[in-house]
């Protein structure tokens, strides 16, 4: 499926492909956050260089089928967060979400809105059947905009994941698509 990453939007949001010179304000609002890397398990960045070089990849990655990327920006405003399948087994129709939003803007309900489309439209390509993600198990904000979409634990995977030295569990959820159609 080519194009993949469908321009979607939401009341608020809009969630496009990233463009390169994204780079800047992805920088600026969420990959140099602390609070943002730690809650994802990636460190954060140190420069705009470093952001520079991944969104340059992920352009390039956007020639291949199949590969779903948004930016979320807040409507006429700037960029303030993404949301990607970063894992998908087309074989068993089934992928992972994983998404970030800059700290300044959480608990305003964005990711619970990007996710809701999001979801609504990787159902409606007919490539999945199951939508998973990821959380440490101390992130539950990242556990509730999950739930709040309809997403059901699955489990706890125990001790996979080293956060500031210290081992954490992670917790698996999921959203399976003959209940998301009710
Ligand atoms: C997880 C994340 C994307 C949520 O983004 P957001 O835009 O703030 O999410 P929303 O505003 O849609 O929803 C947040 C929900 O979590 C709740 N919440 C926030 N902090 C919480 C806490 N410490 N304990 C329990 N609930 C919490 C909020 O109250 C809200 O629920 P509500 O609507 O029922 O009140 C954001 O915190 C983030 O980017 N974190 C860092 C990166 C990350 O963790 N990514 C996910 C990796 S799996």
């Amino acid at each position: 499926m080519k194009n993949s990453t469908k321009k979607l939007e939401t009341d608020r949001l809009v969630l496009r492909k990233f463009k390169e010179d994204d780079y800047q304000a992805m920088f600026d609002y969420w990959a140099s956050d602390e609070s943002v890397a730690t809650g994802a398990g990636w460190p954060k960045h140190e420069n705009p260089e470093d952001t520079k070089g991944l969104v340059k990849m992920w352009v390039d990655e956007y020639k291949e089928d199949n590969v779903f990327n948004w930016i979320i920006e807040l409507k006429k405003e700037h960029p303030i967060g993404s949301i990607t399948v970063v894992r998908k087994d087309l074989g068993n129709h089934t992928c992972e979400l994983g998404y970030n939003i800059g700290s300044k803007y959480w608990n305003n309900g964005y990711a619970t809105e990007a996710i809701h489309t999001v979801v609504d439209y990787l159902f409606q390509t007919g490539l999945f059947d199951v939508i998973t993600a990821q959380c440490f198990e101390h992130n539950k904000a990242s556990i509730r905009v999950l739930e709040k979409n309809g997403f059901v634990k699955e489990g706890v995977l125990r001790n996979r994941y080293i956060v500031n030295n210290k081992k954490v569990n992670l917790v698996e959820l999921s959203l399976l698509k003959e209940e998301y159609e009710g």
